[in-house]
């Protein structure tokens, strides 16, 4: 089951691991999380292994979290399930790790990819946090990495509207290092990673913690407040009433509760 969630493709010195819920388009339930986060921790510990490239399909990395999970998640839940433990376990990988984003990039989807240490995007890469659609906030970071890496200005339009970026847009604002042709996806992930892999492993873990220490600063607290903040979120009618009116495929009616 979990081999089929996750698709793990050893070519030492790097490894590749492919989200692979494809109906669902990379939905991250719990599932999901808990067999990428087994396939990330085995890939750190093995030797040979010495960079990882996490993607998903050419029409999609991930649409975020499981709505219908979202849905049935109580506020206490979120605050405190092994679901905050699986973010906290990919930011803890020692080993470096590079996005190949091709499609759609969104909501935990996004946070997924900014907890990776590079993103190459395709040029059909669309990014964005459209939890507000939803009557949510982000909820594994987002409000904080996207924030850090593109600036206020942008980060406060896309979260605040729900809008996507195209890859273009996305490079233009620093979020991503690399634009690629659609089919090249995740090849030139690849070859990323295949240069980076030929760096020494112990310079690349101090390098790569050396340069997220530099980046978080105080994004402990930030991404704790997000956490409450999130909870307060999802324990609002207007959630209930966006994840429902998703579900239903119509439109939703917010009323400020
Ligand atoms: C569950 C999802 C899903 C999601 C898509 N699907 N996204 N199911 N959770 N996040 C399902 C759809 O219900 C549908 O199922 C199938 O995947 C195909 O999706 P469509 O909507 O028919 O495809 P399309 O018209 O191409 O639109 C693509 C899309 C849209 C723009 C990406 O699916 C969309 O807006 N998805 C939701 C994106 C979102 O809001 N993400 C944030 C989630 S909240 P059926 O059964 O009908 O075929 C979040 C919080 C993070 O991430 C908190 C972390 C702790």
């Amino acid at each position: 089951m979990t081999d089929e969630l996750v698709r793990i493709e050893r070519d030492d010195p790097i490894a590749v691991v492919l989200l692979n819920r494809p109906k669902q388009l990379n939905a991250l339930s719990d599932d999901v999380m808990e067999a990428l986060v087994s396939a990330l921790v085995e890939l750190d510990r093995a030797g040979a292994v010495r960079c990882i490239v996490l993607g998903g399909s050419e029409r999609v990395f991930a649409a975020g979290a499981d709505i219908g999970m979202l849905a049935q998640t109580s506020p206490v839940e979120a605050a405190t399930s092994a679901r905050l433990a699986r973010w906290e376990s990919i930011r803890q990988i020692g080993k470096p790790i590079v996005a190949a984003v091709s499609g759609y990039c969104l909501g935990g989807g996004c946070e997924l990819a900014m907890i990776c240490d590079v993103i190459v995007a395709s040029e059909s890469a669309r990014f964005g946090q459209p939890e507000i659609n939803l009557g949510l906030i982000p909820g594994a970071g987002g409000t904080q990495r996207l924030t850090r890496a593109v600036g206020k200005a942008v980060a406060m339009d896309v979260i605040l509207s729900g809008r996507f970026l195209s890859a273009r847009e996305a490079l233009d604002f620093g979020l991503v290092s690399r634009v690629v042709a659609t089919e090249a996806w995740l090849e030139e992930a690849k070859r990323l990673a295949r240069d980076i892999a030929k760096q020494s492993p112990v310079a690349l873990r101090l390098a790569k913690e050396a340069v997220n220490r530099a980046y978080e600063g105080s994004l402990r607290l930030g991404v704790e407040y997000e956490r409450q903040a999130f909870a307060i979120a999802l324990s609002s009618e207007d959630a209930r009433e966006g994840m429902s009116a998703f579900l239903e495929k119509r439109p939703p009616e917010f009323r400020g509760r």
